[in-house]
């Protein structure tokens, strides 16, 4: 039997264990998917441990995506990115990899939206790294806006070093750059529990994509909002969904039961 699991702390509420056990139910993989809650300053050492004691994989969430690199050998992505969200343990090294960049990409693509022309990513932590990476690689154009416009400025120079296009902004320029984009992405943690979203609903149209990172409600306001005025939406599930799905592929090297897993997600959610 395999064992893979999820590094984070907390863990207790975390989806991906029904997620992921869905799916080897489905397809009578032979494996279980556990939670591990290791202090907040172990994050490294959990994998070593996790290495040594013969886990096969580990998606990994707050706080450790950053810890982790140092025990791992990231690929291209996860390292520009500088986040870790699955490990496959089976290589030595362990290999480090962000799906949750890769999820965004075939959330949009289950949804039939095009990886082209302008997207709006609200953000520049970790989630915001992801996205705007994740998009940047497929040519889109990127507009980073944040709170703290600094954080927008570095993460906007890391994706044109790496050959992307991208620019930073404050949120207050947010009116001006929706008229003009394609895509809207909010990975902000802005609506997650509250009634709020970053976004002024006057900036929000038709014609564009709007993506809520957060799943907690499922229709956040700003979903919402973009559907009343006429937006294609795509809720935190699906990124959700498809960053496990993304892992799931990764460690087995089957095609994941993408329909089981969304099911044992959406169960689970309001
Ligand atoms: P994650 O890894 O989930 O992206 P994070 O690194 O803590 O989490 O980043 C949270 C993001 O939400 C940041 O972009 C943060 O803006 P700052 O960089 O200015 O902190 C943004 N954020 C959090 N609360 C916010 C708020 N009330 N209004 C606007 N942006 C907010």
């Amino acid at each position: 039997m395999d064992v893979y699991g999820l590094l984070g702390n907390p863990v207790a509420h975390s989806l991906s264990p029904p997620m992921h056990e869905a799916a080897y139910e489905r397809l009578g993989v032979d494996a279980r998917y556990v939670s591990f809650e290791p202090p907040v300053d172990a994050g490294q050492q959990a994998v070593e441990s996790a290495a040594t004691l013969g886990v096969a994989g580990l998606n990994v969430t707050i706080p450790f995506k950053r810890d982790v690199l140092g025990a791992v050998e990231p690929d291209d992505l996860a390292a520009r990115i500088g986040a870790v969200n699955t490990i496959d343990l089976g290589s030595d090294p362990p290999t480090g990899h962000n799906t949750d960049a890769t999820g965004l990409r075939r959330a949009l693509e289950h949804h039939d939206v095009a990886l082209a022309g302008r997207a709006v990513v609200v953000g520049a932590g970790g989630a915001g790294r992801a996205a705007a990476f994740a998009l940047a690689d497929e040519g889109v154009h990127v507009d980073i806006a944040n709170r703290t416009v600094r954080k927008a400025t570095e993460l906007a120079a890391a994706v044109n070093e790496s050959g992307g296009e991208a620019a930073p902004h404050p949120l207050d320029a947010l009116g001006d750059l929706l008229a003009n984009a394609d895509l809207l992405v909010n990975a902000t943690s802005v609506g997650m529990e509250t009634d709020r979203s970053p976004v002024p609903r006057a900036a929000l149209h038709g014609r564009l994509a709007v993506v809520d990172a957060v799943y907690t409600p499922v229709e956040t306001r700003l979903l919402r909002e973009a559907a009343a005025a006429g937006a294609t939406t795509v809720d935190g599930a699906w990124m959700l969904l498809y960053q496990g799905v993304e892992a799931f592929e990764r460690w087995t090297g089957r095609d994941a039961p993408v329909t089981a897993m969304n099911d044992a997600l959406r169960a689970r959610l309001d």
